[in-house]
């Protein structure tokens, strides 16, 4: 059992890396739900297209925190908890680190206010591990126009300022937890996988 979160800026490749930490857990017959923040159950969903959606005014910070910690604390009590206990791996594309980085490092709200909401949506439930997929800003610009990705959602459509300082508060909690992994995104998507593979068996969750 294990329970993983990616991290990252938009663009930061944390689908093609989790698509192919998958396909070794499947080859190593690891059973495994891989799942989403905002997001991850039908509540989630529900309240993720509202987060997301272009609107006017947009919803204040405290409102934006709180309906993400919303989403959170019936993400970990409906599926992730129960997952767990049935000896599941657990992948979450986001958890709580996207929290701190983006409304304490883009919004400007109270870190220590974030990580109070965090550990009470939570429950305390950490992950076992977080990987951070480090990117700059221009570099995650470029990848997001040279892909086909759907119309830019209200948080993406944030200035460079805000998405320089989500970048930040990662590296900053990066440092403050030196159990994170962080790879560079820049790297080639076989050395991302090889480096994540081969951490994972380092600390013991893969033979
Ligand atoms: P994501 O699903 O990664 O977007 P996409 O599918 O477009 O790559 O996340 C949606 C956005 O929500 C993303 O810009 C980051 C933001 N976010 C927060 O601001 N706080 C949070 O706590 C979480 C989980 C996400």
């Amino acid at each position: 059992m294990a329970f993983l979160a990616f991290e990252g800026l938009d663009g930061s490749g944390k689908s093609t890396l989790i698509k192919n930490l998958k396909l070794h857990l499947e080859k190593a017959s690891i059973d495994y739900i891989s799942t989403r923040e905002p997001g991850g159950t039908e509540l989630g969903e529900e309240l993720r297209k509202i987060i997301l959606k272009d609107q006017k005014p947009p919803p204040c910070a405290k409102t934006e925190l709180l309906l993400y910690e919303a989403i959170r604390a019936q993400h970990v009590e409906q599926k992730i908890k129960p997952l767990l206990s049935e000896g599941k791996w657990v992948i979450s594309d986001r958890f709580t680190a996207s929290s701190i980085a983006f409304q304490a490092g883009g919004r400007n709200i109270a870190e220590k206010d974030i990580v109070w909401l965090n550990n009470f949506a939570t429950g305390d439930l950490k992950p076992n591990l977080t990987i951070l997929l480090d990117i700059s800003y221009e570099e995650s610009q470029k990848r997001m126009t040279n892909t086909n990705r759907d119309e830019k959602d209200r948080i993406e459509k944030e200035s460079a300022q805000f998405h320089r300082a989500v970048r930040k508060s990662y590296l900053e909690q990066a440092e403050n937890n030196p159990q994170w992994l962080v790879l560079n995104a820049c790297e080639s998507e076989q050395n991302l996988t090889d480096k994540l593979i081969s951490h994972l068996k380092f600390k013991g969750f893969l033979e």
